[in-house]
């Protein structure tokens, strides 16, 4: 929310002396004099005039599970079990997922109250490199390679995928980057060169990585180095 309108919500300010009180230096944004009245501020971070809190920030929570094959990339259904049944329910607070999985598919999931934050993650126009070891039925030519690199084009979308790679590690099975994440991306590449995806496991998100130390179905908590990445960029 813009930084007046937090004032301006209040009985006692207009939009204009919210902005004077603003201009005048009377207002810290996480203990930092902010003047701009039209920078947005976000839940997690608080406001004061003066000595007076305005805005207690929220806790913003930060989770990757390693998501095991079966489980539904959400928060509640009433048919299949979801990443959620795997947090401790302590922990799970208003979670939602940054970049889903496939029920069939395995791997690295965000999961975070913080939507700013997981939007720059998911965005196709962001692009962050997401990275996938897939194995295929049938085995992996040098056209796919090719045509992975020149990208693919999605006719549903009316759009070509940016250029991802695919670096062969045996004749069925590779490493995917792909810097969008649409919807069932790589299976549907894949299917675009005539060859289907028996298994696909997220490895990492940018420079969020599953470390190996997380057996499917266990979760932590980011490290502060990972989630700052993330919000540099
Ligand atoms: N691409 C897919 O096809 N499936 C996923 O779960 C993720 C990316």
């Amino acid at each position: 929310m813009r930084l007046d309108r937090i004032l301006s919500n209040r009985p006692r300010f207009s939009r204009r002396t919210a902005s004077q009180v603003i201009a005048d230096g009377k207002v810290t944004v996480d203990g930092k004099v902010c003047r701009d009245p039209r920078i947005d501020v976000s839940r997690f971070m608080s406001v004061s005039l003066e000595n007076e809190l305005l805005q207690q920030p929220d806790t913003a929570h930060y989770l990757m599970l390693n998501k095991p094959v079966g489980y539904l990339s959400a928060t509640k259904d009433h048919n299949h079990r979801t990443v959620l049944d795997l947090i401790a329910p302590a922990l799970r607070f208003d979670l939602h997922i940054g970049g889903r999985l496939d029920r069939a598919s395995s791997g690295l999931l965000i999961l975070t109250n913080d939507g700013v934050w997981s939007r720059r993650l998911t965005e196709p126009k962001v692009k962050i490199p997401k990275v996938y070891r897939v194995t295929t039925a049938l085995p992996i030519t040098d056209d796919s390679i090719a045509r992975f690199a020149e990208g693919i084009w999605f006719a549903y979308e009316g759009l070509t995928t940016s250029p991802a790679s695919l670096l062969r590690l045996s004749c069925d099975e590779a490493l995917v980057t792909i810097y969008e994440g649409r919807y069932h991306q790589v299976k549907r590449m894949f299917h675009a060169v005539g060859n289907r995806v028996l298994t696909l496991h997220r490895q990492s998100m940018g420079d969020i990585r599953l470390d190996g130390m997380l057996e499917p179905g266990q979760s932590r908590k980011l490290t502060s180095d990972e989630i700052a990445c993330n919000h540099s960029g």
